[in-house]
């Protein structure tokens, strides 16, 4: 979304998957680097520069979901009157991820002399030139390598300026990637600038061919298709993923809006043909946590692609089981088994966390979050298993996802010790509430960890009934004695939960209770996060939390717990929580709609909706918070439509919001597609679900239970929430 030119509040970035670079020198961290700016624009008329930035009358700027491109318009007038207006399109497609196109048209209301520069500006100086472009009709890639000799990268690009089919020439100009063009330009003329450009990024480890061999070669083909046509290729890419998962919300046009903004930027971070990459926290679209990767892709974005794109969630999952290594090297630097994953994950998956961050006044802050916040194993386990579970991708299983659910179950055996009160304990973490650092049996860590263990042993049957042969290969390799499945399914059993058996409450860390209360409404507005208003060490000795702890818990492992005590705890840590993550409100959304308070799900949605729309946290220029619009889809799906999956197929439990009339919206699930059409009125409460695809399967509402044939569809009907589906009389 950067501009033509830069201003003092956009600096345009070039972000590659991947392409990370670690500077040297003590607690360097990796960081992505920014490629060349493929967009830079110069027009002059009559010699007098014009500038193309958003403060021009005029200036306007379009973002198109549907084809996934970008429009920004601007309508000129010199002192003299004179009239120009200039159209820009551009797009990175999603067709081939290589290419990028820029097309701008240009008018004019009265002849007049123009003039336009089109250049690749140089990349971040952190990539060091290999091979310089050349000069010419047929240019040669330039390839750069990171400073840390990691990465490399290419790039092409070849621009036209046409007018009424024909070309106009470019003035000569010597320097690569720099084209200029001067000419009188006529009211009834209008002139099209158009470039493409071919990118490429290689990584140490992958690369076989060069990169520029790559680049010019996809430029090659690219130039004979021409930008119209690589425009349509992307524009059918788009609407494909559109086709499968576009959320429909009638009634709320606050809900939709935030909805496609979400999916759009949801279907442009991922891949599935890169397994060696995986989407940071603000995706490609910021500086903000410098691409690294956080449990906010397993937990946070994986539903959305496990559901309606399973290629893309396969490919980032396969990030995790790459970077496997890293992770076991991580664990046993702590003096623990199994796999560790790095809490911020970079390109090789080595442990990126800063070692510590300068707070606002200035202060050095230690961040212990890379040793210490460990639940990022459990979370990536779980991830592997809701993948499998909703794809029966049992290669992937087989090949991949079991030996990262073993070692993250041998990572916690180890992380527990037995103590004299016969239980076992996790000392000494930091929870998904990161106000409350170092404490002992925090009960999300504590949840997952036993989750993950029985998973552990789940897969370790599977495999041994189902592809000994794997099973013996991987015991091998892992050397995984049976004493060590005893010893998980021990801990499993007696890991502390936190849980106290007559109320239900679940303690979010031992010794939370005790802490002091505070009454969060008497801040009511927020100026800033809770641990800036009232201080870190007040918010540390306070049952003030960050973000969803416990809450996440239930919103995990919703199955493990009765009614009652998701009821209680929600209730509990619901006002406790100061939403000091952005990850917070959508799965708090997601929650209250699953208990059924319609009020409050609305409330959090809007609010984890307002994160970017509205840039209601102040952060919004470091890039979108993929995690929280991930978070959106789920507090529509899972939350609102109530979807879960069953061994057998779908269970819905749908509870709209007062102003929702409808919730459409298409899920895969195991090679099947299936249609949700959920509609509201005064009168009646309808669900319909359509099998679209695939062979039959099961699916759930309330007490009824149906076989769903291919192409058919079942509708059920109630008057109101408190009454039991009926299904519709065929
Ligand atoms: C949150 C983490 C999150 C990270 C990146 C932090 O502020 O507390 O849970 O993973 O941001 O989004």
């Amino acid at each position: 979304g950067s501009l033509e030119q830069p201003t003092a509040a956009s600096q345009p970035r070039t972000y590659l998957a991947g392409l990370f670079d670690t500077p040297s020198g003590e607690h360097a961290i990796p960081a992505l680097v920014s490629g060349p700016d493929w967009l830079r624009l110069r027009v002059a008329m009559d010699g007098v520069p014009l500038p193309l930035d958003s403060m021009q009358a005029g200036y306007a700027r379009t973002l198109d979901y549907a084809r996934g491109t970008l429009i920004t318009e601007w309508r000129q007038e010199d002192t003299d009157g004179r009239r120009m207006r200039l159209r820009a399109l551009r797009f990175v497609s999603l067709a081939d991820r290589r290419l990028a196109v820029q097309a701008v048209r240009i008018e004019v209301a009265q002849p007049v002399w123009l003039a336009l520069e089109a250049s690749l500006e140089p990349p971040d100086d952190r990539l060091l030139a290999v091979r310089a472009a050349s000069v010419g009709a047929e240019p040669e890639p330039a390839t750069w390598r990171t400073a840390d000799g990691t990465g490399r990268l290419a790039a092409a690009s070849v621009a036209a300026l046409q007018t009424g089919g024909e070309t106009l020439p470019d003035d000569p100009c010597r320097e690569p990637f720099r084209h200029r063009w001067g000419w009188v330009a006529m009211p009834d003329r209008p002139v099209v600038f158009s470039r493409i450009v071919a990118m490429v990024r290689d990584t140490a480890d992958t690369a076989t061919t060069d990169p520029g061999d790559t680049a010019r070669a996809a430029l090659r083909r690219a130039r004979r298709r021409g930008p119209a046509r690589l425009l349509a290729a992307h524009a059918r890419a788009w609407a494909d993923r559109w086709t499968e998962s576009d959320i429909e919300v009638t009634g709320d046009d606050g809900a939709q809006a935030a909805l496609r903004f979400a999916i759009y930027h949801l279907v442009s971070a991922a891949n599935p043909d890169d397994p060696r990459v995986s989407i940071g926290a603000r995706a490609l679209t910021g500086d903000s946590y410098l691409g690294h990767v956080f449990w906010d892709t397993e937990i946070f974005l994986l539903p959305f692609y496990i559901f309606t794109w399973p290629d893309a969630a396969r490919a980032l999952l396969m990030y995790r089981h790459h970077t496997l290594p890293a992770a076991r090297a991580k664990a046993t630097r702590l003096g623990y088994r199994g796999a560790l994953y790095a809490w911020e994950s970079a390109h090789t998956g080595d442990e990126a966390t800063p070692p510590f961050v300068i707070g606002p006044d200035g202060q050095v802050v230690p961040v212990r979050c890379g040793t210490d916040e460990q639940h990022i194993s459990a979370d990536i386990a779980y991830a592997v298993w809701q993948y499998w579970q909703a794809t029966d991708d049992t290669a992937f299983l087989r090949d991949a996802g079991a030996e990262i659910v073993l070692e993250t179950a041998r990572f916690w055996s180890s992380r527990s010790d037995l103590e004299d009160d016969g239980r076992y304990h996790i000392r000494g973490v930091i929870g998904p509430d990161e106000y409350h650092e170092g404490v002992d049996d925090n009960a999300f860590t504590n949840g997952m960890a036993i989750w993950n263990l029985e998973r552990g042993l789940e897969v370790a049957a599977l495999l041994r009934d189902r592809w000994p042969e794997r099973w013996t290969a991987l015991q091998n390799q892992l050397a995984l004695a049976p004493d060590e499945l005893a010893r998980w399914r021990d801990v499993a059993d007696r890991l502390e939960t936190g849980a106290d058996a007559a109320s239900g409450l679940i303690e979010q860390f031992t010794g939370f209770f005790a802490l002091e209360s505070v009454d969060l409404r008497a801040f009511l507005p927020w100026t800033a996060a809770p641990d800036v208003v009232l201080g870190t060490e007040r918010t540390r000795r306070s049952q003030i939390v960050k973000q969803a702890d416990v809450v996440m818990l239930l919103a995990l492992l919703w199955d493990r717990f009765p009614p009652a005590v998701r009821e209680a705890n929600f209730r509990y840590y619901e006002p406790r929580t100061g939403h000091g993550s952005s990850l917070s409100p959508a799965i708090h959304a997601l929650v209250a709609a699953r208990l059924g308070d319609l009020p409050l799900a609305e409330r959090f949605f809007a609010q984890a909706a307002a994160i970017d729309l509205d840039d209601t946290m102040g952060n919004a220029g470091g890039g979108v918070h993929i995690g929280t619009l991930g978070g959106l889809w789920q507090a529509a799906v899972f939350g609102f439509a109530g979807l879960q999956s069953e061994p057998d197929g779908l269970r819905f439990d749908p509870h709209l919001p007062d102003r929702w009339d409808a919730l459409r919206f298409p899920v895969q699930w195991r090679g099947r597609h299936v249609r949700i059409e959920i509609q509201r009125t005064a009168a009646m409460r309808t669900a319909k679900m359509t099998l679209v695809r695939g062979t039959s399967l099961t699916v759930y509402l309330g007490t009824q239970i149906h076989r769903l044939a291919r192409g058919q569809s079942w509708t059920c009907r109630r008057e109101s929430e408190d009454q039991q589906w009926q299904e519709e009389s065929q």
